[in-house]
C-alpha cells in the first residue's frame, strides 16, 4: 500500500467518540466528544455546566471508563447529592472505585482525595495520583471549576492551560474544563482557557415571559462538523438534563437591555484606565 493509500484510511478513520450522556446532546457534536480532547465548558452561574458535567462522569461509569471528578465550588457531598437527584449512584461508582471525586473546597477536612491548596501544580499531581489508582485505561476528568485556579495568577492562565493538556493528554483523559463566565461584563473567566481548548461549549439563560430558559450552544469543536444552533435545554427532577430542541432566538432574547450593558462597558473602560 502507498503511503498516500495510508493517509487516505488514516483520515477516513472513525474517530473514538465518548458520549456525553446528556439525552439528545450527542447528535450536536457528530456522536460525541473524541477521544483524548480537552473542552472548556463556559456560562453564568445555574445555567448548567455542573449537572452536564455530573452526567459525562456518569456516562463514563456506565461505560466502564476511570473517571475523576474535581470540585472547588461545592463539596463533593454536594455534587454527589445532586446526582442523585438525578438517580445516579456516584457514592457506589466510588466504592466501587470506578470513581474518584477530588474535594479542593477546602473545609480543613483533609482525607486522601482532597486538595489542602488551589495549586496547579498540586491538582496536576493528585489527577495523576487518582488514575493510578483508578487504572489503566480510557478516563474521563472533569475539573469544575479551573476558575479558582487562576485567581492570583491569571496571566499564567493560558501557559498552564497549555502545559495541563498536554499532561492529561498522555493519561489518556478526555477532558471537561469548566470556567465561570463573568455575567457583568460578559468576560469568560477562563483566563484564556478556550484559546488551548479542542472544543468550547457554552451554557446561558435569558427570562422569556416570566420564566427562566436554558441554552447551550456548541462554538467550537475540532475535527467535527458540530451543528451551529443555540439548543434549548432543561433540567428535570428525577432525570436530570435534557435537550430540547433548536432555537430561533433574537439576539434581545439573550442580552442585558442596552442600558445595562452600555453602564457595564463605561465601567469596563474605567477599570481598564485604572490598570498599570
Ligand atoms: N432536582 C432538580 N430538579 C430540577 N432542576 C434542578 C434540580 N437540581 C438542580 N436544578 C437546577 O439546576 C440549577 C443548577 O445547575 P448547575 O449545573 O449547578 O449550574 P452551574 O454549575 O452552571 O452553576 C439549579 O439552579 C436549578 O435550577
Ligand atoms: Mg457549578
Amino acid at each position: 500500500m502507498s503511503e498516500e493509500d495510508i493517509e487516505e484510511r488514516r483520515s477516513k478513520e472513525e474517530i473514538e467518540r465518548l458520549s456525553v450522556g446528556v439525552e439528545g446532546f450527542d447528535p450536536i457534536i457528530g456522536g460525541g466528544i473524541p477521544r483524548g480532547f480537552f473542552v472548556a465548558v463556559t456560562g453564568e452561574p445555574g445555567t448548567g455546566k455542573t449537572i452536564f458535567s455530573i452526567h459525562f462522569a456518569w456516562r463514563g461509569v456506565l461505560d466502564n471508563d476511570k473517571v475523576i471528578y474535581v470540585t472547588t465550588e461545592e463539596s463533593r457531598e454536594s455534587i454527589i447529592r445532586q446526582a442523585k437527584m438525578f438517580n445516579m449512584d456516584l457514592e457506589k461508582a466510588i466504592d466501587e472505585e470506578k470513581m474518584i471525586i477530588i474535594d479542593a473546597l477546602m473545609r480543613g477536612r483533609a482525607d486522601e482525595w482532597s486538595l489542602d491548596e488551589i495549586d496547579v501544580d498540586r491538582l496536576v499531581e493528585k489527577i495523576i495520583e487518582a488514575k493510578k489508582r483508578l487504572g489503566y485505561g480510557r478516563a474521563r476528568l472533569v475539573i469544575d471549576s479551573m476558575s479558582a485556579f487562576w485567581l492570583d495568577k491569571p496571566a499564567m492562565a493560558r501557559k498552564y492551560s497549555y502545559m495541563v493538556k498536554r499532561i492529561l493528554y498522555r493519561w489518556d483523559f478526555t477532558t471537561l474544563m469548566i470556567s465561570q463566565y463573568a455575567i457583568t461584563t460578559g468576560d469568560a473567566f477562563g483566563f484564556g482557557v478556550e484559546h488551548v481548548a479542542d472544543g468550547i461549549i457554552r451554557f446561558r439563560r435569558s427570562v422569556r415571559r416570566g420564566v427562566l430558559k436554558r441554552y447551550v450552544l456548541v462554538e467550537k469543536m475540532r475535527q467535527t462538523a458540530h451543528d451551529t444552533r443555540m439548543y434549548e435545554i432543561d433540567i428535570i427532577n428525577g432525570k436530570g438534563m435534557i435537550v430540547i430542541g433548536p432555537v430561533s432566538l433574537r439576539r434581545e432574547d439573550v442580552s442585558l437591555p442596552e442600558d445595562v450593558m452600555r453602564r457595564i462597558k463605561d465601567q469596563k473602560k474605567r477599570s481598564e484606565k485604572e490598570l498599570p
